[in-house]
């Protein structure tokens, strides 16, 4: 919460008390920002619900909470407006002071929570040997984003990639490395298998085609599960192959994950199914282990069970799921866990959760989240795919954006007669066509479904990584025309707000706290977005409207520090979001 917020709660806090009496203390004041400058800047509006209760009109109890209020260090007398509501408009000598204090602040104002936790962000968590899809890249955009906000909020986050390295398609892997490649188990050295997914695909064609071949491959993974030695050398080539593949994507995003893989639980997976099997949750249904969750049921209404133990006796993604929450809070001691995978997981993680909270394994001071996300599209809103029907590969998805903002800066600086070294386009279309692709991602809700179109992500105009990057650069731009240190303007030099454009900018400054918190509390990264929007916004209005370098002092030096702020809010929130800024572009 800003502090101006937390300081007229207080305040309503004690007026309320004092004009109804003790019991109505902690009343909520039901404060929010105005919708509409007209109505000032935050609006109380509990005076309705309390009139109701009391019997009495609102404007006579709004104004007698008005009565008793000393807001004046930091308002214009509040107004009462409407049926009973309370305007507050804060005074711009207390904006100058608020925002000199975040100037000073290398935090810009954002506090460390008071109570840090160990969160655990479980995030990207593509499979070994198979491709990793857009679904899997808008996880790990904003998988990286919540744990930064979080970080930056002082938890100790804890970012889990919990990829898919164990199961049944291992044995047709294992067979057809064996087959394909006879010297991989031999050699010591690392052998390039490949595109890996390639073959997957040609392991699945043997498996489908021949039957002798698909038994092979059951006792092969009968053979891993019994961790077989040689089985486990084939099982870690190809673990590495797939590594290395997303690895490559990771540092492209400049994204860190800690891998803990599906295999790690394995040590852990009976134990999950006999301390089931001791609360008495267990029901055997079809030779199958299961857990039946009140709530769930199938298609046809039928009960829909939790299967922990299958038929085979092998265990499956819930049971996996069910030993990894109970090592997360043991041994991990994590007091908050964030899934994030697409919508179309919400029944599993719902199932899963449930049956933990019904064997009594999550702690009533640890939270299990859910995160989902909607589907990436291409053209059309249909399922995103190359011109040749083909599934996009993520290297060549990020590689067109950085040729398509390298192409559209270069006609720029034909245009504008400029030249550049070959080193300075090159570093700015990496930077600018990976951050386009990260923050149409994250600017879109997510629980919605986006279509993914570079002409949108990479337009100069509109809520996009370019126009925002572009916005830091301008006061860059001052900076470098004037001459001017920003980190040496004074440090009591006055920050003046007479004009509309500077209060404006001024007051959606100071909201970043605000929205951090949010962000922090309902995990929508595009919340963060839009704020970064509209501040780029307010500022190139201020920008457009008034003189910085010419203006007469003390206003240059109060609407330098304006620039240095929007500069340094601007850097800092990119940074929550996983884009870097430029110095010019
Ligand atoms: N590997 C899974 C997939 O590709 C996502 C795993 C998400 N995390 C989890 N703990 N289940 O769909």
């Amino acid at each position: 919460m800003n502090s101006t917020l937390a300081y007229l709660t207080t305040q309503l806090d004690r007026a309320i008390v004092a004009a109804l009496g003790d019991d109505y203390a902690g009343t909520d004041p039901l404060l929010v920002l105005s919708s509409n400058p007209k109505f000032g800047d935050y609006q109380a509006n509990m005076a309705m619900g309390l009139a109701k209760k009391l019997g009495q009109q609102p404007r006579a109890i709004a104004q007698s909470i008005v009565d008793n209020l000393d807001v004046a260090a930091v308002c214009e007398p509040p107004q009462i407006a409407g049926p009973g509501f309370i305007n507050f408009t804060v005074k711009s000598s207390y904006l100058a002071t608020q925002l000199q204090a975040m100037q000073a602040d290398s935090r810009l104002g954002v506090a460390v929570a008071d109570k840090p936790q160990r969160v655990i962000v479980d995030f990207s968590s593509p499979n070994i040997a198979k491709e990793m899809h857009v679904g899997h890249l808008r996880s790990t955009i904003l998988g990286d984003c919540i744990a930064r906000v979080l970080e930056f909020r002082g938890h100790d986050v804890l970012r889990l990639n919990h990829v898919g390295d164990w199961g049944t398609q291992f044995g047709m892997l294992i067979l057809y490395l064996r087959e394909a490649y006879p010297e991989a188990l031999t050699t010591a050295d690392a052998l390039d298998l490949g595109d890996i997914v390639v073959l997957y695909q040609q392991a699945k064609k043997r498996f489908d085609e021949d039957a002798e071949f698909k038994e092979a491959a059951r006792q092969e993974v009968v053979k891993l599960q019994a961790q077989d030695p040689e089985s486990i050398k084939a099982w870690k080539l190809l673990c590495d192959q797939s590594r290395r593949e997303f690895q490559v994507i990771y540092d492209r995003l400049n994204v860190n994950l800690t891998e803990r893989g599906e295999s790690f639980y394995n040590p852990y997976l009976a134990a999950v199914v006999e301390d089931l099997k001791a609360t008495g949750l267990l029901v055997e249904s079809d030779g199958a282990q299961c857990v039946f969750v009140p709530g769930f049921t199938n298609r046809d209404g039928d009960p829909l069970p939790l299967i922990v133990q299958k038929t085979d006796g092998g265990y499956n993604y819930a049971t996996t799921d069910l030993a990894a929450i109970r090592y997360r809070i043991q041994t991990d001691k994590a007091e908050r866990i964030i899934y994030i995978t697409d919508a179309g997981q919400a029944d599993h993680f719902a199932q899963v959760f449930q049956v933990a909270k019904l064997a009594n394994w999550i702690p009533e001071n640890v939270e299990v989240l859910h995160v989902p996300f909607g589907l990436v599209l291409g053209d059309g809103g249909k399922k995103i795919k190359t011109r040749d029907g083909e599934s996009v590969k993520l290297k060549e998805l990020l590689d067109e954006a950085v040729d398509r903002f390298r192409n559209d800066l270069e006609s720029r600086l034909i245009e504008e007669s400029r030249q550049e070294a070959p080193e300075f386009i090159d570093n700015s279309a990496n930077i600018v066509g990976i951050s386009a692709v990260k923050y149409s991602d994250l600017s879109q809700n997510r629980t919605s479904n986006y279509v993914f179109s570079f002409d949108k992500m990479l337009a100069l105009q509109g809520n996009t990584a370019p126009y925002m990057m572009y916005a830091y650069v301008r006061p860059q731009g001052i900076s470098r025309k004037g001459n001017i240190d920003y980190d040496n303007l004074g440090d009591n030099a006055p920050i003046i707000l007479n004009e509309a454009l500077e209060l404006t900018l001024a007051k959606h400054l100071l909201q970043l706290s605000t929205v951090i918190a949010e962000v922090e509390r309902d995990l929508l990264p595009n919340r963060l977005c839009q704020y970064l929007f509209e501040l780029s916004q307010k500022y190139n209005q201020f920008y457009d409207k008034h003189s910085v370098l010419q203006a007469e002092e003390p206003l240059r030096t109060s609407r330098l520090m304006l620039c240095d702020l929007t500069a340094k809010t601007l850097k800092l929130g990119l940074d929550l979001l996983g884009i870097p800024v430029l110095e010019r572009m």
